[in-house]
Parts: C-alpha cells; structure tokens; sequence
C-alpha cells in the first residue's frame, strides 16, 4: 500500500471489541485522536460478576452501528476522508471479536478501502503514542486483564518479549480479589477506591526474581493468599477490614511490577519507559513508576481513557503498521482468541 505511505495525512477508522466495551475511533497520522466513541457494557455485566461472553456479543451487535456513526459524527469525516479500516482481530473472546470483523470487513468492503487486522496488545502500546512524541525503543510494561508482561518495542512493529506471568494476569488479580471483598466488576478501580481509606497492613507475598534470566510475573499465589485471609476471618466471624486488605493487596501487586521494571531497566541500560493497559490507570502504580525518574528513566503513560479499552490505540497501531509495510487485510480475516505477544 504504497500509496497510502505517500499521503500527507493518514485518516483511520478503527473498531475494537474484543472483551466488553463496544469502540469506534477516527484517528489522524497515528497520534491525533479526532474521535473516540465508548459504549461499555460495564453495568449489564456487573450484576454477574464479570463479562458473560454470549451476552458481549449480542450487546456488540446492538451498538456497533451507532457506535461508529457516532464517531464519524463527532470527528467530522464522511467515508471520503477515511483512508483505512482497521480492526482488533485478537486476543479477546471470540464471538466479540467477530461483531468487530465482520462490521470492519463490511465497511472496508464497501467503502472500497484497505482493511487492517490489528493486535489488541499493540494497540495497548501504541497508546503511548496518543498525543505524544514517543518513538521506539523503549521497555513497555504491560499490565491488563489478559496479560502482565515487560516487552522491548525495538521499533513500532518489533516488539520483544521480556517477562511475563507465569500464571493469572495483574487485571485478573484485581478483579478476583475485589470479587473477594464484594465489590463490583470490575474490580480494579472499585480496589483503588477503597484502598485510599486503608492502610497495607497485612504484608502479601511478592515473588523474587533474581536477575533478568529467571525474571517472571505471578499473581495466583497472592490472589489465593488474599481469599484464604478472608475466609479464615469470616469463618472467626471477625469483620473483614476490607480497605486494609485492598491497600495491601494493591501495594504488593503494583510492587511486582515496578520492581520487575527497575530490575529490567538497570540490566538492559534502556531508561525510556512506557505503561500499557488497563491496570496502567491505576494510581499506586503510576506513583510509584515516577520513582524509577530519579534512576534517570523517562516514563511515559497514556491519557487514562487510552488506557483501558479503547479503538483510538487501535488506530495509532494500525498507522504503525501500514507505515511500517503490514499488508492489508483480505475478506478471509478471522478473530481469534489468542495471539502470541511478539
Ligand atoms: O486493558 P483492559 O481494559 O482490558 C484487557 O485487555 O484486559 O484491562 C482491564 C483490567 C481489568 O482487570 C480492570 O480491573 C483493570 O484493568 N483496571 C484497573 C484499573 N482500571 C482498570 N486495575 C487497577 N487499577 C485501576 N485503576
Ligand atoms: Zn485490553
């Protein structure tokens, strides 16, 4: 697609809709965000605990439409202005993902317009490119529901894997726990909130790695330690000091991460840093990344809205990739469930 490199600006539209937030974004040249329309389902799902698949696939369908109408609308572009249609292809659950497909390959289709298939973990590191002058390399943590991972983005599209978890994922974590302390779905902002009223009392176990060879993420065993302190205060009939154990919980999450960071930083020498995903909104972690600053590090974190589900990051990924020569997408594309980090 030589000659969508050549343009003078770059107009995509992208979808996402691989877990539960229905999302249409019209982004320019990769950084500036002309609209970026959210239709969560937060409040359908939360009254099970989590996201129920088949009902996320069915409220897609009922919003895509309006969802990407609405973008239009708001950033001011008729299908003459849009140069390109990318869509997340994966990871995320599958009969979501396909709502998103079929409508990106439909539009593409008809538009007469190239098709993109976009990873949704590159589009959470391309976040970092939203309204920003960030460029490759850089480490990149990756902290959401579906993964925990430190990469190195070698280059916008060479992306090299670090660490990662050898079980749950960070977001998971938070979302059990806080199921846990009966808070609602989901769990890590409602964790953030309550943790402000407590004190990290209770010390938590954080693994250790000991250099970069063996480095890792784990959160199964601190979420089990979690649920066996709860219960066994329940079973005493003692109150649950729920903002205590929130506070504790988030402080021994968020120091696996930047401990893992630091650790990574000093043993590779690279100081420009960047957060990904959605437990990159969180507070704690954002407090305590700032102290990798005074080891001379340069962090860099997207706008909260970029962190959490979102197309606009699908967009500026898909900028990066047309730039850097992805080939479009055919009419034979499929989601799919997982895909591999790299
Ligand atoms: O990136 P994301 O929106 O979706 C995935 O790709 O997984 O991340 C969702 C995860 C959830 O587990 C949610 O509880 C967590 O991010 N999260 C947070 C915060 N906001 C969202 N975790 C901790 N603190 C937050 N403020
Ligand atoms: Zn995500």
């Amino acid at each position: 697609m030589e000659e969508l490199r050549k343009k003078e600006h770059l107009t995509v539209l992208a979808i996402e809709s691989s877990c539960d937030e229905t999302a249409c974004a019209i982004v320019r040249d990769g950084r500036t965000v002309l609209s970026n329309v959210i239709a969560t389902q937060i409040e359908i799902h939360r009254r099970f605990g989590g996201v129920v698949p088949e009902i996320a696939s069915r409220n897609h369908t009922l919003a895509i439409e309006n969802v990407v109408r609405e973008a239009m609308e708001k950033a001011g572009v008729d299908r003459g202005g849009i140069d390109a249609v990318a869509v997340t292809y994966g990871a995320g659950l599958l009969g979501a993902l396909l709502v998103g497909v079929n409508f990106a390959k439909s539009l593409a289709y008809s538009w007469n317009k190239p098709l993109y298939a976009v990873s949704h973990v590159k589009g959470h590191i391309a976040a970092n490119y939203i309204d920003s002058t960030l460029e490759p390399p850089y480490l990149c943590l990756l902290a959401s529901g579906g993964h925990t991972a430190i990469v190195k983005t070698e280059d916008y599209n060479v992306v090299s894997l670090i660490a990662q978890s050898r079980d749950d994922a960070v977001g998971e974590a938070f979302d059990k726990v806080a199921r846990v302390l009966g808070l609602p779905y989901p769990g890590g902002p409602e964790i953030q909130r309550i943790a402000r009223e407590g004190k990290a009392v209770f010390e938590m176990p954080i693994p250790k790695s000991s250099g970069l060879d063996d480095l890792y993420f784990s959160y199964s065993g601190l979420k089990t330690f979690v649920i066996n302190l709860v219960h066994k205060m329940e079973q005493k009939g003692e109150i649950i000091p729920a903002c205590d154990i929130a506070a504790s919980f988030q402080k021994a999450a968020v120091a696996q991460l930047v401990e893992a960071m630091k650790l990574v930083s000093k043993k590779t020498g690279i100081k420009k840093i960047a957060i990904a995903g959605g437990v990159g909104a969180n507070e704690e972690l954002r407090a305590r990344m700032d102290e990798l600053e005074k080891d001379g590090c340069e962090v860099h974190y997207p706008k909260l809205v970029y962190c959490t589900d979102n197309a606009a990051m699908i967009g500026a990924a898909a900028y990066f990739g047309i730039m850097g020569g992805q080939e479009p997408a055919d009419m034979t594309l499929d989601a799919k469930a997982t895909v591999a980090l790299k």
